[in-house]
């Protein structure tokens, strides 16, 4: 994806219409959704295209095992995809149906092309079906000489009367495609693997069927009713008859299809069939191919026929729609396998999110209303804060590219790098010494580089959180939009005022598992800790020991936790707006009074968590020998928030 040119065409597969949909399908909705909200609101002209996938061998069957009309159950099944999107907030443009007759007419339309050019002959068949993959195979591909390679499950013989498009013809033009489009097929190590399929020999590929008629029938001219398009056929060009393809053309200007989304189980169809299908009709190629790992559960493919799915709209109704779509798109790099866990969920909503998002939003309303009346001004930010924003407009820069080549996992964790950014500033600067120092102005200017870098972030963070960041951008006083997005991120300006407005928080902490049922398998989030681990020797980096921040906290208030006798709760001041509340286990060497007005060594970036039903923000250093416990503290006093290291 670029924008190189005024229009861009989004596409999902369409789905089949034999299951239910599962977050598989949820997200490679989510992911073409995201490149649609990035699309529209850079400027470019969009069609986001989405649907069902409703002939074949798999959907008659489906709906006779259910005593049902194939058209009826199609109808059924497609309005539950439907309702998914609508209720996700899916921004699709289009939803194509391949039993729509416009489809059903341009899809003839292109087999007569086909025909006409040379490139279909009518010959017999004889081979191995998979009808859940609705694929063909030769004997030596068949695992134990009868399972399908794909998915494993048994094949049937197929020996009829076929017709056959000349895939062989197009070995060598799709090998000079791969060549000459570096990002044709994305990620690269996709790629590699369809050009070796290519060159290992392409064979004619079956494109009717005659055993079922759950399908489209050959156009009229070539009069040979008993035939039924090949599903994949039919479905493939979902793409172009959706633009009008062999009807009314209408939005044909829209072609070629700036990146079909697909699952890598499906790309072979995509990267191979379908470029060959257009080079025969004469059309233009997509310009990427994005093919996305899979999701699994306890490592195995989700499928409905597997009974692992797990329900989108739960998760979605128990963790938030936007937190869920964040989780896929961050969780997993663009191509790989991930595995769903409701724990990886929740860090990324606890930490991501609520630490790193929404606390600095409540920081900034905090602090506005505390030093300025809720108003914020930007005059003064460059005048002290010019390095913090040119860094800012460097990490900015670098957005777009991971977006283009489907890196959104990346795309994201760089966007987070303002955010740290923004957070550190208000660690470095701590505005509430300058107002204590009188220095209004410089804390002022502070609190303005950060509101001004919370909504560039807000800006470029709207396609994956739309809902969530207009609520960001509605409690600064500003809109996500095509003119903001031009002004703050293309020109790089500061917006000039912020009217702040209290919102709640946009995310709770989430302390246990929403959802009952959860696999207990290793997750990519629990595989990234390893990079902290100590080395061999058990020696640590001083990076590594200042990811801990220390700071200097005075007591303010301190009283004994109810019904426990080694618990006090303690009101510590660590410099911050509002003093931290820590629950120490010293009752049984201090007393609350002996405590208040001391001074104490606290471990400041400890994630919160709940002690005896109360929240803890921190820890106090203390030794404990024979002897008792002892209490680190600074040898002098030091201002509250003092960093120790
Ligand atoms: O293949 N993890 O339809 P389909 C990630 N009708 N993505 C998954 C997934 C999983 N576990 N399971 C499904 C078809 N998907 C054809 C497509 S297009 C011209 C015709 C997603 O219902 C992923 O995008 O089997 C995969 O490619 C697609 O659903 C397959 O959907
Ligand atoms: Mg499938």
């Amino acid at each position: 994806m670029s924008n190189d040119c005024k229009k861009a065409y989004i596409t999902t597969p369409i789905y089949y219409v034999n299951d239910v949909p599962h977050i598989g399908h949820a997200y490679t909705t989510i992911i073409a959704d995201t490149l649609a909200r990035y699309s529209r609101m850079i400027g470019l002209e969009t069609l986001f295209l989405t649907g069902t996938d409703e002939h074949g061998q798999k959907i008659q069957e489906a709906a006779q095992k259910r005593g049902k009309k194939p058209q009826e159950y199609a109808d059924e099944i497609s309005a539950k995809f439907r309702d998914l999107w609508d209720y996700f907030d899916i921004s699709y443009d289009k939803f194509i149906r391949t039993t729509d007759e416009k489809h059903k007419l341009g899809v003839q339309k292109a087999f007569e092309v086909m025909y006409e050019k040379g490139d279909i002959y009518k010959d017999n068949y004889e081979g191995f079906y998979c009808v859940s993959c609705e694929t063909f195979f030769t004997k030596t591909q068949l695992i134990d000489n009868e399972f399908c390679p794909d998915c494993g499950k048994p094949t049937s013989i197929v020996k009829e009367e076929s017709y056959f498009f000349r895939l062989s013809k197009y070995e060598d033009a799709l090998l000079a495609w791969y060549e000459d489009k570096e990002k044709c097929i994305l990620p690269k190590a996709k790629k590699n693997e369809v050009i070796n399929f290519v060159k290992q020999g392409l064979h004619d590929l079956s494109i009717t069927r005659t055993s079922f008629d759950w399908g489209v029938k050959l156009p009229e001219s070539i009069n040979d009713p008993k035939h039924v398009m090949y599903v994949w056929l039919d479905a493939l060009m979902n793409y172009i008859t959706a633009l009008g393809y062999g009807t009314d053309e209408k939005d044909m200007d829209f072609w070629p299809a700036t990146v079909h989304l697909v699952g890598k189980d499906i790309l072979r169809f995509h990267a191979v069939y379908w470029p060959a299908f257009l080079m025969s009709l004469g059309l233009e190629l997509p310009k990427h191919i994005g093919a996305h790992g899979w999701w699994t559960r306890n490592g195995e493919k989700m499928s409905k026929s597997k009974g692992n799915v797990v329900n989108p709209r739960e998760v979605a109704d128990a963790y938030g729609l936007e937190n869920f779509r964040y989780f896929m798109l961050r969780e997993v790099p663009f191509g790989q396998d991930g595995d769903f866990s409701q724990k990886a969920l929740i860090d990324r909503i606890n930490s991501d999110l609520s630490n790193d998002l929404g606390n600095l939003l409540n920081r900034i309303i905090g602090m506005s209303g505390k030093y300025n009346d809720f108003v914020i001004d930007s005059s003064d930010v460059l005048r002290f804060h010019e390095k913090e924003i040119k860094e800012a407009e460097a990490i900015i820069e670098t957005l777009p590219a991971y977006l283009y080549d489907l890196q959104l996992n990346r795309y994201l964790e760089e966007l987070w790098k303002i955010l740290t950014l923004a957070n550190q500033s208000i660690a470095v600067y701590e505005p509430w010494v300058k107002i204590k120092e009188g220095k209004k102005e410089e804390a002022m200017a502070l609190v303005a580089l950060v509101a001004n870098l919370l909504a560039k972030t807000a800006l470029m963070l709207s396609p994956v959180m739309p809902k969530t960041c207009e609520t960001i951008a509605d409690a600064l006083g500003f809109t996500i939009n095509h003119e903001h997005y031009r002004r703050l991120i293309e020109e790089k300006a500061l917006l000039h005022t912020f009217m702040i407005k209290k919102v709640p928080p946009l995310f709770p902490k989430i302390e246990k598992e929403l959802l009952k049922s959860e696999p207990k398998t290793a997750t990519p989030a629990s595989k990234e800790t390893t990079k902290n681990r100590l080395d061999k020797e058990g020696l640590i980096t001083i990076d590594q020991f200042f990811q801990t921040k220390l700071k200097i906290g005075t007591i303010l208030e301190a009283e004994a936790v109810a019904k426990s006798d080694r618990l006090l709760k303690l009101k510590v001041d660590l410099g911050e707006p509002e003093p931290r509340q820590i629950i120490a286990g010293i009752r049984p060497y201090y007393t609350p009074e002996a405590l208040v007005d001391t001074q104490v060594c606290v471990v400041a970036n400890l994630k919160p968590a709940k002690i005896m039903g109360h929240l803890s923000e921190g820890m106090l250093l203390a030794a404990k020998d024979d002897e008792g416990l002892a209490l680190i503290r600074p040898e002098k006093r030091k201002k509250s928030g003092t960093p120790v290291g």
